[in-house]
């Protein structure tokens, strides 16, 4: 797979950090790497995520498609700065303009995957399809993600989008109950194994970053990760 879209149950699960971990991964392998956020918002408030991904996987090709200053959906960023939206079909051509350079291009979206980019209503799934682009959902661990994760699994299936894998983005040093009942239920609503489960705080130190990504993420994007292990380790 070239393209990887990254998508998430919502915003602040830990889109960023995995998609940091595909791409420090990708690049260990001496592959070369890509990783286009297509429409940054809520910068300079928040550190972009271009500048995330840069820190913790630092031989990738990092590319930003639009910024908008609100911390809001693109269309509505746009709409409150009265600039023009991000254009989702200029943005997939420059996602295949990275895929001639690079073995890997992962496209991080903003917040989840039916956000509206524009005025018309495009969203990160539009974007998927129009590239014949697989979609990996990471996932929230604790209560609410199981309901989450199905609208978002059911809105990919809808449109005929292939679902690349379900990660976990931010798993807890300390589970409760309902994190560690979830990771069945992840795996019974996608029908397949877990694709990977970063540590929460996996971020914080650079040097460890692909250590860190190898262990938590499967084999089919380079790691180690074992879902069968993690669940017998956190079966209840
Ligand atoms: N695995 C992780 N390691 C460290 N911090 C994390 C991790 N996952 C989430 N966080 C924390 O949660 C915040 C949100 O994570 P992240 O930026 O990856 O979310 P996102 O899904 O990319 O959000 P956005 O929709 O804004 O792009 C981070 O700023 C960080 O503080
Ligand atoms: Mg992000």
């Amino acid at each position: 797979v070239a393209i990887v879209v990254v998508t998430g149950t919502g915003t602040g699960v830990g889109k960023t950090y995995v998609s940091a971990a595909l791409a420090a991964l990708s690049t260990q392998r001496g592959w070369p790497t890509a990783y286009l956020k297509l429409a940054q918002t809520g910068v300079p408030g928040d550190i972009p995520d271009t500048e995330t991904v840069q820190r913790l996987a630092p031989d990738t090709t990092t590319v930003e498609g639009a910024r908008y200053e609100p911390a809001l959906s693109p269309a509505a960023a746009a709409r409150a700065t009265h600039t023009p939206p991000p254009d989702l079909h200029d943005l997939a051509g420059l996602a295949q303009d990275l895929e001639r350079q690079h073995r890997l291009v992962v496209v991080e979206g903003a917040g989840g995957l039916l956000v509206r980019y524009d005025e018309d209503g495009a969203t990160l799934a539009d974007l998927a399809r129009d590239l014949g682009a697989p979609v990996l959902v990471v996932a929230e661990p604790g209560l609410g993600t199981l309901n989450t994760t199905a609208l978002t699994l059911e809105a990919l299936a809808h449109r005929g989008i292939q679902l690349d894998g379900l990660v976990i983005g931010a798993w807890p040093e300390h589970p409760g109950q309902a994190e560690r009942s979830n990771i069945g239920d992840l795996e019974t609503i996608s029908a397949r194994p877990l694709a990977g489960a970063l540590p929460r705080g996996a971020g914080k130190d650079p040097a460890h970053f692909v250590e860190t990504a190898r262990t938590s993420l499967a084999p089919q994007y380079g790691g180690t990760f074992d879902a069968q292990a993690f669940r017998n380790r956190w079966r209840q």
